[in-house]
């Protein structure tokens, strides 16, 4: 089988790496794919957003199956293009991504069929906004309607940030498009959990649990990234909180998006707090969560492209997904400066017999070696029987790895290991 995989992170190289067990696998494209993605796939420079660039590519290349793993492409309908030439996708169309697409459209969607989440009010007027927030409850969260590579919440402790953030995003086009229509909800606390599901529209199958750690700095300081390390399972997702979520919030969705003729297929992610009066959606994804993946699809006994492919053919719920009982820890390695400015074009050195547990990120080809390329430039993985022994395995694995200016978090699963 060719398999085409639409993407360039982590993320695509976890799912590349996965895909790769499957024997029936005679070719892996990745579109764009980066520079370490290389040694495992054939890397082709279309960009995740190009929809008519990857269609044509698919087509002449006679693709047997795709793979679109991030929001951009998904919310612009690359899955339903693809479809159209007759190729099979995992992956939601674009009716269905709608629900990390637009904050406004899931938050709608929760408050119709009653799945818990922040109370919280729309507005597309800048008037209206800054009326309400006279006597919003503060601190208040303030989020851009649309795609903005997760910058676009803002926590504000104080009546005036929260202001200042409608005004950046309304009137002074901050996030441009995705910030005309915000979302302001009601600041909820306590743990986080990610959970990745398979979904076919029929039924759902979550994954094991993960948490990520998205501030830049130790101790949860510093700035929001796209995250710096996550571990799998999260302990604060205990058998009853599992059981409650399925109940109360899975389910819900999946029937949800039926009932709205959105019918989601392929990986659906829920970003939930768990809160003193229960758990709650913090958010909805379309796709994989990165690094978030790097930590779930290790840990998956079953073969991925076999779930996969009966999530595209509507028969998940005959097909087995079996996790280990196993811990994971992905340590990411930054650039200094990350997510700010940094600089890039330094050789990663990564040793042979620790590459199948490096999942590159951020990095491109020069002169045959492999050099940095972005933010995050890659995430050092291990698995182990117990969190303890992850933890300082992923660690073990930085170590050896080098690159100049490299820069990561030193108390990944920390949190974990404490509840
Ligand atoms: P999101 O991009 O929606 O995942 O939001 C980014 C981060 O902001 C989340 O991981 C939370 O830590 C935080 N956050 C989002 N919404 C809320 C909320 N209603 N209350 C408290 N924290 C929030
Ligand atoms: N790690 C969070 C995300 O993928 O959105």
């Amino acid at each position: 089988m060719r398999i085409l995989v639409v993407g360039g992170g982590g993320r695509e190289h976890a799912i590349i790496k996965k895909i790769k067990e499957n024997k029936s696998v005679t070719e892996i494209f990745a579109l764009p794919g980066n520079g370490g993605i290389a040694a495992d796939a054939t890397c082709v420079d279309i960009k995740a957003t190009d929809i008519e660039g990857i269609v044509k590519f698919a087509a002449e290349s006679k693709v047997d199956y795709a793979i679109v793993a991030p929001d951009d492409p998904l919310v612009l309908g690359c899955v339903d293009a693809l479809e159209e030439e007759g190729i099979p996708c995992f992956g939601p169309r674009a009716c269905a991504a709608i629900i990390e697409g637009s904050k406004a459209f899931s938050k709608k969607l929760m408050k119709k069929y009653g799945i818990p989440t922040a109370e919280f009010e729309v507005f597309s007027r800048l008037e209206d906004a800054l009326e309400y927030l006279k006597t919003a409850p503060i601190p208040t969260v303030i989020k851009a309607d649309g795609l903005a590579l997760g910058k676009g919440v803002i926590i504000c402790n104080t009546r005036e940030e929260a202001v200042a953030a409608v005004t950046e995003m309304m009137a002074d086009g901050k996030f441009g498009d995705s910030g005309k229509t915000v979302v302001i909800e009601e600041f909820l606390e306590g743990p986080e959990v990610s959970v990745l599901s398979f979904t076919d529209g029929k039924c759902v199958v979550p994954m094991i649990s993960s948490m990520d750690h998205k501030r830049a700095g130790d101790g949860d300081t510093g700035l929001n990234t796209g995250g710096m390390g996550t571990i799998a399972p999260n302990p604060y997702y205990t058998e009853e909180i599992a059981e409650r979520c399925i109940r109360e919030i899975f389910l819900p969705t999946v029937g949800a998006m039926v009932e709205e003729g959105r019918t989601f297929k392929g990986c659906l992610y829920f970003g939930l707090m768990l809160t003193k009066n229960g758990p709650k959606v913090i958010e909805y994804n379309c796709r994989f969560g990165d690094p978030e993946t790097q930590v779930v699809l290790p840990l998956l006994e079953s073969d991925l492209l076999t779930v996969m492919k009966a999530v595209t053919e509507e028969r998940l719920s005959e097909t087995e997904v079996k996790f280990a009982a196993k811990s994971a820890c992905c340590v990411i390695m930054a650039s200094k400066g990350y997510p700010e400015s940094y600089e890039k074009g330094f050789e990663i050195t990564v040793p042979e017999d620790i590459a199948d547990k490096v999942y590159i990120a951020g990095a491109a080809l020069k002169d045959g070696k492999v050099v940095t390329a972005g933010g995050r430039v890659l995430g050092a993985v291990e698995v182990a029987d117990t969190l303890r022994s992850a933890v300082d395995g992923a660690y073990a694995l930085v170590d050896k790895i080098s690159f100049e200016n490299a820069y990561w978090r030193h108390d990944i699963g920390e949190r974990a290991l404490k509840a």
